[in-house]
């Protein structure tokens, strides 16, 4: 497995330019289940994720296609509609294949995605919502079968908690549903609103996404996604922001969307983080020494459960002690104890990280877990004292696109190690 080497110290100066959203990009590629023809998306990110997610639409019979961040996915024939555990089991975003499956063949089989080491993750609630528009559900070894016969009916559905994925998956079903459909407690992410213009584009009719109620009206059929370019990855965004703030830097940071990054920009300017739009971005400039604030995750447009693992990190350095509380994921300090050992303090009670900043981080051999458990890693390691070895960045990759390049060429001494087969 790779490994990432850090030399720690560096003030990173320069630009960086954001890629495509992954969180984007996978809901938008089994968009494309929903109608037979060739469709192309834009601003494709190159990672392991993506390039999963294009396992899955071969698996169905799709053509997938996929240079210099453009991808062609051509659906006009699909011979299957089963989405394999060897393949859902490394991404359980794969469950987003659901919805457009039964919404197109009226059945689909896919395998319980499982847990990964941020929590459970259940579906419980993608399931209760297919039910409602008259979906039969059934588990057969370890396979979710859903069957609705021809076509679903338009329901009212409530989501008792906000999923991303979940709303995103009924969107998806309810587009060719008879009649139609209001999601309630809806999710606002930037991903939705999205997945919502790109279906739109399709023909689907989907009002009120980025809003808590969502309504889609059935139609007969959509036309293939002409060219629809991917919003940029906020959480990426973040995360440079996270490695400009901690080393002391002073990072412009291109091609990407303010309007999503509010919270995040807001907690960081509490630490006392230099933040200015400029016309080509926004530049971050790191203070000598950040101070502590307090952080709760929420959905959206609070401060986000995949930037907590980053925001710990740059506390950990900070001037006081910080109180994380994680609201979204049960299990989501697998960063902790990495942390530890480069020398942080920080004390787990139940669902709240108590952070107390530290002179100095140092450098030592550490393990990803988790995507964004990698990342805050890799901040931690730009400002410890000495060399970090980072293991199984796979982790890293699924997420990031060349995060390695876009670090070293803004002065940070970063190199990966390839695992010698
Ligand atoms: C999406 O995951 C993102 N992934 C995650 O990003 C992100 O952390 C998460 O939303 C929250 O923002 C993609 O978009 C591909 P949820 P998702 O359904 O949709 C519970 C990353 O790092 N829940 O919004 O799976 C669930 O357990 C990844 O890029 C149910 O109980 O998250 C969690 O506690 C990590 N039953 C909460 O809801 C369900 O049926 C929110 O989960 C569905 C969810």
């Amino acid at each position: 497995m790779d490994k990432l080497l850090i030399k720690g110290g560096k003030q990173l100066k320069g630009e960086v330019s954001i890629s495509g959203a992954k969180n984007a990009a996978l809901p938008l590629m089994a968009a494309t289940i929903l109608c037979k023809g060739k469709s192309v998306i834009k601003n494709v990110p190159k990672l392991r994720d993506v390039n999963t997610m294009a396992e899955v639409l071969k698996t169905l019979g799709a053509v997938v296609e996929y240079n210099n961040g453009i991808l062609n996915i051509d659906t006009t024939v699909l011979t299957e509609a089963v989405a394999p555990y060897e393949l859902v089991k490394t991404m359980r975003a794969s469950v987003l294949t659901l919805g457009p499956m039964v919404a197109r063949f009226g059945h689909a089989k896919v395998s319980m995605p499982g847990g990964c080491a941020i929590g459970a993750r259940p579906i419980n609630l993608h399931l209760s919502a297919l039910e409602k528009m008259g979906a039969d559900i059934t588990l057969d070894g370890g396979y979710v079968i859903v069957d609705c016969c021809k076509v679903l009916t338009g329901a009212h559905i409530l989501f008792e908690t906000v999923t991303v994925t979940g709303t995103e998956n009924i969107m998806m079903a309810a587009v060719f549903a008879e009649g139609k459909t209001i999601l309630e407690n809806a999710a606002l992410e930037p991903e939705v609103v999205d997945l919502a213009n790109a279906l739109n584009s399709m023909g689907a009719q989907i009002t009120g996404a980025g809003t808590s109620t969502i309504e889609i009206t059935g139609v007969d059929e959509l036309k293939p996604l002409d060219s629809h370019s991917i919003i940029p990855d906020r959480i990426e965004t973040g995360t440079f922001m996270a490695i400009s703030a901690i080393t002391q830097g002073n990072v412009l940071i291109k091609r990407t969307r303010v309007d999503h990054i509010m919270a995040i920009i807001e907690k960081f300017r509490q630490t006392g983080v230099i933040i200015e739009e400029e016309p080509d971005g926004i530049r971050v400039i790191g203070p000598e020494k950040l101070t502590s604030s307090n952080v709760k995750t929420n959905p959206f447009p609070s401060f986000p459960t995949d930037m907590q693992a980053q925001f710990m990190a740059m506390m950990a350095v900070s001037n006081g002690t910080s109180i994380i509380q994680e609201t979204i994921f049960e299990n989501r300090y697998m960063h902790v104890a990495e942390l530890l050992r480069m020398g942080a303090k920080i004390e787990i009670v139940d669902t709240i990280a108590n952070v107390h900043g530290v002179k100095q981080l140092k450098g030592a051999p550490v393990m990803a877990t988790d995507l964004r458990a990698s990342a805050s890693l890799v901040v931690a390691a730009l400002v410890a004292e000495g060399e970090t070895i980072i293991d199984r960045i796979y982790h890293l990759d699924r997420g990031y696109e060349r995060i390695e390049e876009k670090i070293a060429a803004l002065g940070g001494d970063v190199k990966r190690i390839k695992y010698k087969k």
